[in-house]
């Protein structure tokens, strides 16, 4: 995966966090966490439907190497900037994934602390839960639930031929869990979070394909009172960054939002952000598309081949909308992410109901690759829609 700081790819192992205000205290003591909930309610997540008062506990070296076996090869379940990611089980029976810091410099360290700090304070159900982390010596790991589908970039990019691909409804159920998780740490999380690495390979899946948010070590308070920015270096992943943000710096709750319509246009094109592989002009997945969401017969070029034409076309142009609303270059024209949780959940509602398209998907996709089921948005969903069509 190709991170980036200041348009420069780096090296996967080199860790990207950048912080400045975000961090206050390490929470590295022994026993357990805890953070105070400030004044009137500040940094009390507010409406979260995830566990409640659920501290991460510190767990000791030994007990993290019992749990992995001594960090066996067998129990490696992925690596990414911040370290290796390891399958294991805790002395209560519970299964877990460990994330073991390499340790490549200061940057680690501090990712580490923003992400316990973060993920103690913040709970949903679309957000993935801490359990726990250990400061022993210089080794910083952190214990997460295990979440059994790994990443959604798992399942969406170079899929071996005998495994089953996303279908539609499934897509879409994801794109609405990752946006009510956004929508908590915009909207309900006082001061409002932005979470600045949404991304494929951040968002992972329980065994029904419930989507949480993973990684927060990059996540920054947002700006509060009569400020419209945070000011920080540009960190992030390349191709999910939003480019005035990549720009100037100035970092808005609207970034994340352009990074959604990254991960909402990979879930539709089954495309990588960025892919070098791709001959150039298809390298990158924004640029391609752009021309794209201006000729709704052209829409079609965008669906995932995989899909095999099974795609409700109504749906698919609505998503459309909202991903080209999304990825909009003037981030104040971009929606809040609760106008996007509606949008797509009336999408979702509708994938629900709609045995009758079953009938109407061609048998040959390649032949006549979308037909349109008239009956599929309701006028008063369609006037619902509308403040987000393009
Ligand atoms: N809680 C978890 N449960 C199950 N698998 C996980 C969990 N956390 C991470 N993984 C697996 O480990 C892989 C690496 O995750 P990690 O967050 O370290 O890196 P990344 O997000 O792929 O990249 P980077 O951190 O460099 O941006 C994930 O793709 C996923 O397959
Ligand atoms: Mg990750």
């Amino acid at each position: 995966m190709g991170c980036f700081s200041c348009f420069i790819p780096l090296r996967k192992d080199v860790s990207k966090v950048e912080i400045d205000n975000g961090t206050r205290s390490s929470g590295s003591g022994r026993g357990k966490a805890s953070f105070k909930d400030g004044e009137n309610g500040r940094w009390k997540g507010k409406g979260g439907n995830g566990p409640k008062n659920s501290a991460a506990c510190s767990f000791t070296f030994r007990e993290l190497a019992v749990a992995t076996r001594g960090f066996k090869e067998v129990n490696l379940i992925g690596e990414g900037g911040f370290g290796r990611v390891y399958k294991g089980r805790l002395e209560t029976g519970q299964v877990v994934a460990i994330k073991q810091l390499n340790h490549d410099g200061l940057q680690g360290f501090q990712e580490f602390v923003v992400e316990v700090l973060m993920l103690s304070l913040l709970h949903h159900s679309n957000l993935v839960t801490l359990i726990g982390y250990c400061t022993d010596g210089d080794q910083r790991l952190l214990v997460y639930e295990y979440m059994p589908m790994g990443s959604l970039e798992d399942h969406l990019f170079d899929v071996e031929d005998d495994k089953e691909p996303l279908d539609w409804d499934t897509r879409i159920k994801i794109a609405v869990g990752a946006a009510r998780g956004i929508e908590y740490l915009h909207c309900k999380a006082n001061p409002p979070v932005i979470y600045r690495d949404l991304k494929s390979a951040n968002i992972l899946l329980d065994n029904e394909f419930n989507p949480k948010l993973s990684d927060f070590g990059l996540a920054k308070l947002g700006p509060v009172g009569d400020n419209t920015h945070v000011s920080t270096r540009v960190m992030g992943t390349y191709g999910y960054c939003a480019p005035e943000y990549a720009m100037s710096g100035k970092l808005t709750l609207k970034s994340d939002i352009y990074s959604f319509g990254v991960v909402l246009l990979e879930l539709i094109t089954g495309r990588k952000a960025i892919d070098m592989t791709k001959r150039p002009g298809e390298q990158n997945l924004v640029c391609w598309s752009r021309p794209i969401f201006k000729d709704r017969r052209k829409f079609v070029h965008l669906v995932d081949p995989l899909l095999q034409g099974r795609v409700p076309v109504r749906c698919l142009h609505h998503a459309i909308a909202i991903t080209a609303m999304c990825l909009q270059e003037q981030p104040t024209f971009r929606p809040l992410i609760s106008d996007i949780v509606v949008a797509l959940e009336y999408l979702a509602s509708q994938s629900y109901k709609r045995e009758r398209y079953k009938d109407e998907v061609p048998s040959n996709p390649s032949a006549s690759p979308l037909r349109e089921n008239r009956n599929v948005c309701s006028r008063k969903s369609d006037h619902r829609m509308s403040s987000l069509s393009i």
